[in-house]
């Protein structure tokens, strides 16, 4: 059977299998599709073993920078992004790495929340591998401005002069920021660790400010609590930018887009028992 996984480490708690054996039922698609725990420091070999006879793999934490350098060929976003979450045999047996975060963002965004982000003024918090993924997508959609604001603020700045060309992004520190803005997007692993980016209410215009958090969990995070607090227009959470992202990947490996809305739908009951 044509063989697909999610290489991560540790990749004991991904939903990947669960939502590409619901989009394989949906479509009457055969795979099968696991997880493969990478050894952390032996991702290549790992890799190159499951593509002997592997078709697909979606890549997770901390892997998506060694699987860039994998891969034999990249998509320009991938390039742009410098890491890699989708990686693909091709018919002449080379790998293609993509990177489907930013897709996946964007279509959850615009599609399932129905959010306009033309004219937008834009925050995103953090500036690791994650907003790296979205940064083009997200310009992509013609913001009026979009801020990235991290701890560490060289890395913020890095990123805004590699992305300068493709639109109006600029960086700065937590706390250099006073206005509101239309959309404050949380990609830190603070919620990780029950943190929360020290960041003013004053960001949060109550019934207007979108707020986002690419973490998601069985309950609100503290950045979605925070913004529910200051009366955020919607505090809302990363699983759907999961599903979409995965959508992507299956697409491009089966040909057929699955309809992520009862997937999505089918996850979150379960997310929440
Ligand atoms: N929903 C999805 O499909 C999806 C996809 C990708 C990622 N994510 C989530 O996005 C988040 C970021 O992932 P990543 O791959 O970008 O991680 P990463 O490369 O390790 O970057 C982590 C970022 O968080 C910042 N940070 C960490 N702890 C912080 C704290 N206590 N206060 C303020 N900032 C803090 C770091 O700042 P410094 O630079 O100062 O260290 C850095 O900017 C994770 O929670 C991940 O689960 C979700």
């Amino acid at each position: 059977m044509d063989s697909y996984v999610v290489f991560g480490n540790p990749i004991g708690h991904s939903k990947s299998p669960v939502i590409h054996r619901l989009f394989a039922e949906q479509t009457g698609e055969q795979l099968s599709y696991t997880t493969l725990l990478a050894p952390l420091e032996d991702f290549d070999n790992c890799a190159l073993g499951f593509f002997t006879s592997g078709l697909g793999a979606n890549v997770t934490v901390p892997f998506k920078e060694e699987a860039y350098r994998l891969a034999d060929r990249l998509t320009e976003r991938a390039q742009r992004a410098g890491a890699v979450n989708l990686l693909s045999k091709l018919d002449d047996g080379t790998l293609l790495g993509d990177n489907s975060d930013g897709e996946g963002l964007v279509r959850d965004l615009t599609v399932n929340y129905g959010l306009q982000l033309a004219g937008q003024r834009i925050l995103l918090l953090g500036a690791g591998g994650a907003v790296r993924g979205v940064l083009e997508p997200l310009l992509e959609q013609g913001p009026a401005a979009l801020v990235i604001a991290n701890r560490t603020l060289d890395k913020a700045e890095l990123l805004a002069q590699a992305f300068a060309e493709l639109g109006p992004v600029t960086a700065a520190g937590f706390e250099e920021l006073t206005e509101p803005f239309d959309l404050i997007i949380n990609a830190t692993s603070a919620s990780l660790a029950g943190d929360l980016p020290p960041i003013a209410a004053s960001l949060i215009k109550p019934g207007v400010t979108h707020c986002y958090d690419m973490m998601y969990g069985k309950e609100p995070t503290p950045f979605m609590r925070w913004a529910s607090e200051h009366g955020a227009a919607a505090a809302l959470d990363g699983f759907g930018m999961l599903v979409e992202q995965a959508a992507v990947a299956f697409e491009f490996w089966r040909g057929v887009r699955p309809d992520t809305a009862p997937v999505l739908k089918a996850l979150r009951e379960q997310l929440a028992r």
